[in-house]
């Protein structure tokens, strides 16, 4: 038996990228057997394509305020993946929800990372410092990230892993971000890894990653 092919993916972004980066660092380092393929940004100029154009990732833009409507947006973001032959995505960072036509395409084949413990602190309108602003005010003690798979409904895929971080007295939504990010960069290639090998097992709103012979 020869090896398998590695999968293609593509990262969509929209700002600086960190995720990104960690990510570029798991495929240099060969912790997951995948291509970068592309990285796709909706926003022109951002630190995350120079971080791509760095490790020699082709890159792209797709613009959202020259669509007339996030479904047209969406297809063209879907015909450019497609173009690509890409297998898989990751959402990094990336602040557009994709019309249910991208998900449709590539199902359970989407991850994106969030920086809360989902299923609380998600959903329309919950991203950036709002996130960690809404843990502090509601009293948790506990906050963290979440990789989950992308459906058509905002942040309520599957998750696929989540990393904890503790809530200081003294924290502000800046300095919970911080820390959050930091799980976010050690969680992200985890969760990649389990769909580049196929051991992640799906039923419902539960996974379970599968652990290879070599890794019981
Ligand atoms: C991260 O906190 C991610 O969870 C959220 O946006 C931020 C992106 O950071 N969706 P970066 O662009 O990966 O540095």
């Amino acid at each position: 038996m020869g090896t398998p092919k590695k999968k293609k993916v593509a990262v969509l972004v929209s700002g600086g990228g960190s995720n990104l980066q960690a990510l570029i660092h798991a495929v240099n380092k060969q912790m997951i057997p995948v291509k970068l393929g592309l990285v796709l940004s909706n926003k022109p100029g951002v630190y995350a394509l120079k971080r791509a154009e760095r490790f020699g990732i082709p890159t792209a833009v797709i613009d959202h305020t020259g669509f007339s409507s996030n479904e047209d947006f969406s297809l063209a973001i879907l015909k450019r993946l497609q173009a690509a032959e890409v297998d898989l995505l990751c959402l990094a960072g990336f602040m557009r929800i994709l019309a249910p036509c991208v998900p449709e395409a590539y199902p359970n084949r989407i991850l994106n990372i969030h920086p809360a413990l989902l299923p609380a602190f998600g959903g329309k309108g919950m991203y950036g410092l709002r996130v960690h602003k809404a843990v502090l005010d509601s009293g948790a003690k506990y906050s963290g990230a979440t990789v989950h798979l992308v459906t058509a409904e905002p942040d309520k895929g599957p998750i696929v892993c989540q990393g904890l971080v503790r809530v200081e007295d003294d924290d502000t939504p800046e300095s919970l971000a911080r820390r959050v990010l930091e799980v976010e960069h050690r969680i992200y290639p985890v969760a990649l890894k389990t769909l580049a090998e196929e051991t992640l097992e799906i039923q419902g709103l539960r996974t379970r990653i599968i652990l290879k012979e070599d890794e019981r």
